[in-house]
């Protein structure tokens, strides 16, 4: 079944807000298909592909996917200078199939470690889709969820203490610290190929988050996939600590 046709079956009025997705399995996905694994990167960014139309097509208005983590540096140079490469390649590939489709992209996660005209670039690229009112698509990229709160806590200080805002800190200030500022909290977080943690993701975000697992490797997750993760979100019971 082509996913276009299991659309009507979704109910509008609960989709998830925002959904945040660990594309993981690339490594596994290139054993498997007895070849190298930046293979399986690059078949992962096709994935993407695939997975940002659906959400489009779905009308989910917040997307953010886990590209490179802040952890991910420990991996060889070789594979880390890969998938920086890859993530920009792609950005400036994508950009006017994005544009076309009315998709706001954006990075999330921190500066320090990449060079300067990297962040630089990434910056520019993005900007060029930033009139666009469809799809927000964040990628996560050096991002680390204990980093954004560190960071984010020390930017409240600094604040406080030049006078710029006052205590107490709220939950609703330390909200709008997060690189996430203007997006809801994730209410569905999907990870692929068989592991079931956060691994350092969106973790303040996802607090109340709904967890949808699939031992599927992330470059052969399909969109029909995808709108059968949202298919059993939209049939859980969310209590928020409230007995109805
Ligand atoms: C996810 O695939 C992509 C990144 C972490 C960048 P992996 O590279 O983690 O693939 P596995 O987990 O080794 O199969
Ligand atoms: C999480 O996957 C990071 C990304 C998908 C970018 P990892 O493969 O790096 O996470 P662990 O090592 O299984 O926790
Ligand atoms: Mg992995």
């Amino acid at each position: 079944m082509n996913y276009k046709e299991m659309l009507p079956e979704l109910k509008k009025e609960k989709l998830p807000k925002h959904i945040a997705i660990i594309m993981d399995g690339n490594g596994r996905w290139a054993k498997k298909n007895n070849t190298k694994r930046v293979n399986g990167h690059r078949e992962g960014v096709t994935a993407l592909r695939r997975i940002v139309e659906a959400a489009s097509d779905a009308g989910i208005k917040v997307l953010t996917v886990y590209a490179f983590s802040t952890e991910n540096w420990g991996r060889s140079k070789t594979e880390v200078s890969y998938l920086l490469k890859l993530i920009m390649d792609s950005l400036i590939k994508e950009i006017d199939e994005l544009n076309e489709n009315n998709v706001r992209i954006q990075f999330i996660g921190t500066k320090e470690k990449l060079d300067e005209s990297y962040n630089k670039k990434v910056m520019q690229t993005c900007k060029k889709s930033w009139n666009n009112s469809g799809l927000k698509l964040n990628i996560a990229m050096n991002y680390g969820g204990r980093k954004e709160i560190t960071d984010a806590f020390n930017e409240i200080h600094d604040d406080i203490i030049t006078g710029k805002i006052e205590a107490p800190i709220t939950e609703n200030l330390i909200n709008n610290y997060l690189y996430t500022a203007n997006f809801p909290d994730v209410d569905l977080v999907i990870r692929t190929s068989g592991e079931e943690r956060l691994s350092n993701f969106l973790i303040w975000q996802s607090a109340y988050a709904e967890f949808w697992f699939t031992k599927t490797l992330w470059p052969d997750f399909t969109a029909e996939e995808f709108i059968k993760a949202i298919m059993d979100y939209q049939n859980r019971k969310r209590r928020f600590g409230r007995r109805k």
